[in-house]
């Protein structure tokens, strides 16, 4: 079992988050198929790795940004999410789980977009960040599409406060998200996600 430790790839020259997540897709996504599944403001984090993987769209496969929030008001880059949808390369779906008058999009939750989102399940690799219940759900139905476990990768952000592994705020079972994370593969987090209150 190998947990991703997040500062393997942060290079000493490296000086932003950008430049780490950016390294941190192409070292896993090179030559495959990418799907970038986002909750919320888990698009925030997610953001780095879909500007390495358009900067370097022909390193890649298949590229697609699945996205939801709670309401269209709530939506994070907005603009970007409608020039990333206007080029033919990349394969954006977007939902909203409570529409107004506005929206004519989709309604509904993000895992609901990966039945029929653009990608071979033989050769992809997906990258999640937002709510752990829609990660669990998420990942579930990338399994549905007979994605292994071990090219599912879960970003995720438990309330920190020292981020030294001393204080456990973060703790998920054994491991600390601060530390052992923030991103991990599903093989190693999902029985503890399913574990309640842990
Ligand atoms: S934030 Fe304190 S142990 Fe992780």
């Amino acid at each position: 079992m190998r947990i991703l430790l997040i500062n393997q790839y942060y290079p000493p020259d490296a000086s932003s988050t950008a430049y780490l997540v950016g390294e941190l897709a192409e070292d896993l996504a090179r030559h495959h198929d990418v799907v970038v599944v986002a909750g919320g403001i888990g698009l925030a984090p997610l953001r780095p790795v879909i500007h390495e993987l358009i900067a370097h769209r022909e390193r890649y496969g298949e590229v697609s940004i699945l996205y939801g929030g709670r309401a269209p008001s709530e939506l994070l880059y907005v603009d970007e999410l409608e020039r990333w949808r206007g080029r033919f390369d990349v394969d954006v779906d977007v939902t909203v789980d409570v529409a107004d008058g506005d929206w004519h999009g989709r309604v509904g939750v993000v895992p609901r977009l990966i039945p029929q989102a653009v990608f071979d399940p033989e050769r992809v690799v997906a990258m999640m960040c937002g709510p752990e219940v829609m990660m669990r759900f998420a990942a579930a139905a990338l399994q549905d599409r007979g994605v292994g476990d071990d090219r599912i990768w879960l970003s995720l952000e438990r309330s920190m406060t020292c981020a030294t592994g001393h204080c456990g705020h973060c703790q998920l079972g054994p491991l600390f998200i601060c530390k052992d994370g923030p991103v991990l593969r599903r093989d190693v987090v999902e029985p503890l996600m399913r574990v309640a209150e842990l």
